[in-house]
């Protein structure tokens, strides 16, 4: 152990002392491959910097955060541009308001932290599709992250509006964009193809010049160094505290024999999916191994330094032996919360810290205040297939067999398959998904009655009953693109035909839903006087509620529990809270940031529930998270 750190520590100790050879008034920044360093203004230059995701925070907070990790002593902040959240129109770019990454990157220049700029175009990052746009998929059998044309093309034209931003941000321009990443963990992807990642090269230069440094990351093993590194974009590495730190910056030295030792994502905590125990990554660990990589000079990301939140439909997914959702909240046990609270982790990082660096002094900024508004009882809209007028404005497409979401241009959310039971089913007749091509769950009903529900890879058959004639309803939900591995081409809705005894179900209505539309619209609180048509017995099956939170002059931050709901989709004042799937965990509650609560009007709830809602109607305004309860199985 003594031999391998002590080479690292006089190898470091050698960049430490190098003295600044500064042309007087030149911002640069650059690898000093001789002495091992990042060189800013001529000068050595260690980093200490945190992941933080603008896409999973409101506007509002950014400068809070931003703030706060100022305050622990980091100098950097490290920042993914998921593609997908900008251009969610091919060819129709959004950079306002929560999606104003210029607005960010002052607010973060303002507070005094550089930025390791990551702008993919793959980000992974436990986004949808890993932060690739959707519309990508509507050329079938596209091999994305690769040389194939259409994707190149496509990538070219968002690199070619993304990186002419980004370069008045760079250090060198008066910006405070050190490094920009090109690609994310590539080595770790099946193609491992050269051609597009020297595409991607050729791009950065053309669009950033020659100056600025370029880097790649990968996972921490020889093959995936191999396929993800290249020429010219300086190769770093990822690990977390369960890595011995010696051996994995050895590999980042095969591959760059000089210049600085970087992790670039070192592992503060982990993900969680539906279903798993929350993830805990134990706070003296993380304060140890990054003690040992600053003390032998190493430059750190800690990913994720704040995490944030999944709103909407942003969450990715995982497929390894089956289909598995991340949550909603992305809180990471990451060192400032979901919330953005100050944690012991960052108290025990920022004591690390100290000992490498002067940390502004000045308190750290409180937590924000949190408020229990309490219970609020909803009510009963109606069922979706009721609604359908509100709830699909284009109106149905007919196609002999099912069209995916992506052939139905719509990208994510719901969308509701109909048609007719071909015979007399008086016995319970099996619902086969034979290609396992429900993705991701499919909620069945018979003439408006619940009937159970099929979900990819684990319930591929159940039975329904009815009359020849009736109206068979399949709403199917798009639960997050897999952000990682072989399969990122996920396609969405029912991917090849259901066998319903024996007959291959055909003549299908298929509805694109625009709920989010509707409720960003004000409805349903909008149509309030008017009752909607409940069909009875109802109880079961996709739902939509109404309720209201009265406004108390406050707009805190709050986390709303629905204790006894099943599965569903929470919207307030028209903005998608996202997913909750208590039945399931181990999230029970969402984060609700005080700026969407109005302090004088009602506060407009609505939810979307897909199997089963309490007796008691009411959800609970809590004072403080619950994202570590495993319910039970469901
Ligand atoms: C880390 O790896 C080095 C080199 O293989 C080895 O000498 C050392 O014992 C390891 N350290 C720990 C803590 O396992
Ligand atoms: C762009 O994004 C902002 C922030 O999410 C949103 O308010 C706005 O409506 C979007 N603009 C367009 C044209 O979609
Ligand atoms: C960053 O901040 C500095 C001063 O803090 C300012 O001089 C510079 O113009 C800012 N750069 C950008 C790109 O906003
Ligand atoms: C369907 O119904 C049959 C007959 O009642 C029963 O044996 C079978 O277990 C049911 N299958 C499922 C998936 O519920
Ligand atoms: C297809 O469905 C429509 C209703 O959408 C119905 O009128 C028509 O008869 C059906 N055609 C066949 C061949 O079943
Ligand atoms: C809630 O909906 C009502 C009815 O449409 C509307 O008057 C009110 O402004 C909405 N509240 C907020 C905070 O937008």
């Amino acid at each position: 152990m003594a031999a391998g750190v002590f080479l690292f520590v006089a190898v470091n100790l050698a960049c430490l002392s190098v003295s600044g050879i500064l042309v007087s008034g030149e911002r640069s920044f650059s690898i000093d491959y001789k002495n091992n360093c990042f060189l800013k203004d001529g000068k050595p230059f260690q980093y200490i910097s945190g992941s933080i995701h603008y896409s999973r925070i409101p506007r509002y907070y950014w400068k809070d955060r931003l703030l706060k990790m100022y305050m622990t002593g980091l100098n950097a902040i490290q920042v993914y541009v998921p593609w997908n959240f900008h251009e969610t129109v091919q060819g129709v770019q959004n950079f306002t308001g929560d999606r104003d990454l210029g607005h960010f990157l002052d607010l973060a220049n303002q507070t005094g932290l550089l930025v390791i700029l990551r702008p993919g175009p793959y980000i992974c990052a436990e986004w949808e599709m890993g932060g690739l746009p959707a519309w990508l998929l509507q050329k079938p059998n596209i091999i994305l992250r690769s040389a194939d044309t259409d994707y190149i093309q496509a990538v070219s034209n968002w690199l070619a509006v993304l990186l002419p931003k980004m370069k008045p941000w760079l250090y060198i321009n008066g910006g405070n964009i050190i490094t920009i990443q090109v690609e994310n963990e590539y080595g770790s992807y099946f193609a491992c193809d050269y051609n597009y990642m020297r595409h991607l090269r050729t791009l950065f230069r053309l669009f950033l010049g020659e100056d600025t440094v370029l880097f790649t990351t990968d996972g921490n093993t020889d093959k995936e160094m191999a396929c993800g590194t290249l020429e010219g974009l300086y190769a770093t590495v990822d690990f977390g505290t369960d890595t011995n730190i010696t051996q994995a910056f050895s590999r980042q030295r095969r591959f760059e024999p000089q210049g600085p030792l970087v992790n670039s994502e070192f592992y503060t905590g982990w993900l969680d999916h539906w279903g798993d125990q929350h993830a805990v990554v134990d706070a003296q660990k993380v304060s140890r191994v990054l003690e040992e990589m600053l003390i032998i000079g190493a430059n750190v990301n800690m990913y994720m330094f704040e995490g944030g939140t999944n709103f909407g439909y942003w969450n990715g997914a995982d497929h390894d032996t089956r289909f598995r959702s991340v949550v909603t909240s992305y809180d990471y046990d990451a060192p400032l919360s979901e919330a953005g609270d100050p944690t012991e982790k960052l108290l025990a990082i920022r004591d690390v810290i100290k000992q490498f660096r002067d940390i502004p002094s000045g308190p750290m900024p409180p937590a924000t205040p949190k408020f229990a508004y309490g219970f609020v009882t909803l009510k009963k809209v109606g069922n979706i297939n009721g609604l359908l007028n509100t709830l699909s404005p284009l109106g149905p497409v007919k196609s002999q067999y099912p069209l995916t979401f992506e052939e139905m241009k719509q990208y994510y959310g719901y969308m509701l398959y109909r048609t007719t039971l071909p015979r007399d089913l008086s016995e319970p007749t099996p619902l086969i998904s034979p290609l396992n091509g429900v993705h991701d769950r499919a909620y069945v009903s018979v003439n408006g009655v619940f009937q159970g529900l099929l979900q990819r890879d684990t319930v591929l058959v159940m039975n329904v009953t009815g009359q020849q004639g009736d109206t068979l309803d399949i709403l199917v939900e798009n639960m997050g693109r897999v952000n990682f591995g072989s399969k990122i081409n996920d396609y969405k809705g029912l991917l090849s035909n259901l066998i319903l005894g024996r007959d291959v179900l055909s003549n299908w209505t298929i509805y694109p839903l625009d709920i989010d539309g509707a409720i960003a619209g004000g409805w349903p609180h909008s149509d309030s006087q008017k009752s909607f048509p409940v069909p009875k017995d109802q109880s079961v099956g996709p739902v939509l509620y109404m309720g209201t939170l009265q406004p108390n002059g406050l707009a805190w931050d709050t986390f709303v529990k629905l204790h006894e709901w099943t599965k569903g989709q929470i919207w307030i004042n028209g903005i998608n809270l996202g997913r909750y799937w208590p039945a399931r965990g181990p999230q029970q509650t969402l984060y609700v940031p005080g700026p969407l609560l109005s302090t004088t009007l009602p506060n407009n709830i609505t939810v979307l529930e897909l199997e089963r809602a309490p007796a008691h109607l009411r959800v609970l305004f809590m004072d403080r998270p619950q994202i570590n309860v495993i319910a039970g199985k469901s």
